[in-house]
């Protein structure tokens, strides 16, 4: 076995979303793995603390973006090709979520989580596509690796139906995409994220109390860490899954095989 087989080593990686919880874990995987990463999210603040936790450790650098909107997507894709960037990894992790019960679950919910993790997604991977062409060979294809959910394969117990629909959307979006871009040498995979500690579960992990409810009802008896995540981002960014499009893996402790 060649020892680079896992390598990422100066590749160049977007990851939306990477100032915080997931998407910081992916970004840091990678920068620890030697790869050039680009970070984006809207909040200046994160985006700036995000970049000095892990500036000392690689490189990294920061671009602000609000990819829920057709006009953002557009103006970050340009400035991120202005900055003549080149491109072999694509992780889509920006998202929201919206809980509520069905009978309140409003419009306003509805359309700001399709927004950035069905719409913006997409459109997103459509700018990056010239980029992401130009890096393309059939030994090594440029990825795209999109961040779906466990939500999105079976029901949660949760009532974020417009989350699990979107996220679907996402698992489904995967597979069309890695149809239609496999001539060209981008493998386009998604991610299943279980239960990982961000703002976005902070409702669950509030004290070590809660942490530990949770993770009794998960079959490993742990909440997802940043390297199971990491790893996996990894490994669909390296020469070892370049035969593997369409896929979405779960990373979950064995919460969809064992619910
Ligand atoms: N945590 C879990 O257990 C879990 C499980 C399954 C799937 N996931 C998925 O993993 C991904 C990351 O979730 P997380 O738990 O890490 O959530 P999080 O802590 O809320 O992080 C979300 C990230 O996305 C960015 N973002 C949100 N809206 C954006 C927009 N309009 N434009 C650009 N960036 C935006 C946020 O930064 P700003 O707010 O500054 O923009 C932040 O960096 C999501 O797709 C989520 O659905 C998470």
């Amino acid at each position: 076995m060649n020892n680079d087989l896992f390598s990422v080593q100066n590749k160049r990686v977007l990851v939306t979303g990477g100032s915080r919880g997931i998407g910081k874990m992916i970004a840091q995987a990678f920068v620890r793995a030697g790869a050039n990463v680009t970070i984006c999210s809207r909040k200046q603040d994160e985006l700036d603390a995000a970049l000095a936790e892990m500036s000392p450790e690689g490189i990294i650098t920061g671009l602000r973006a609000d990819l829920s909107t057709y006009a953002g997507v557009d103006a970050f894709s340009e400035v991120f090709a202005k900055r003549g960037e080149t491109l072999d990894v694509l992780v889509n992790n920006a998202g929201a979520a919206w809980g509520a019960p069905l009978d309140d679950y409003p419009e306003s919910g509805f359309d700001r989580v399709w927004a950035i993790n069905v719409k913006g997604l997409f459109h997103l991977t459509q700018k990056m596509l010239p980029l992401l062409r130009a890096r393309a060979t059939i030994e090594e294809p440029t990825r795209v690796i999109n961040i779906g959910s466990i939500d999105g394969i079976r029901v949660a117990a949760t009532e974020n139906y417009a989350y699990a629909a979107s996220k679907a959307a996402v698992h489904q979006l995967t597979r069309q995409l890695a149809h239609r871009l496999i001539g060209e040498h981008i493998n386009v995979n998604c991610i299943a994220p279980g239960l990982f500690p961000s703002k976005m579960t902070a409702f669950l992990f509030q004290d070590e109390e809660t942490t530990s409810q949770v993770a009794e009802t998960i079959p490993m008896k742990r909440a997802g860490r940043a390297d199971d995540i990491g790893g996996t981002a990894i490994y669909l960014a390296s020469r070892a899954s370049a035969y593997l499009t369409g896929v979405v893996l779960p990373v979950d402790g064995g919460m969809t095989t064992h619910g």
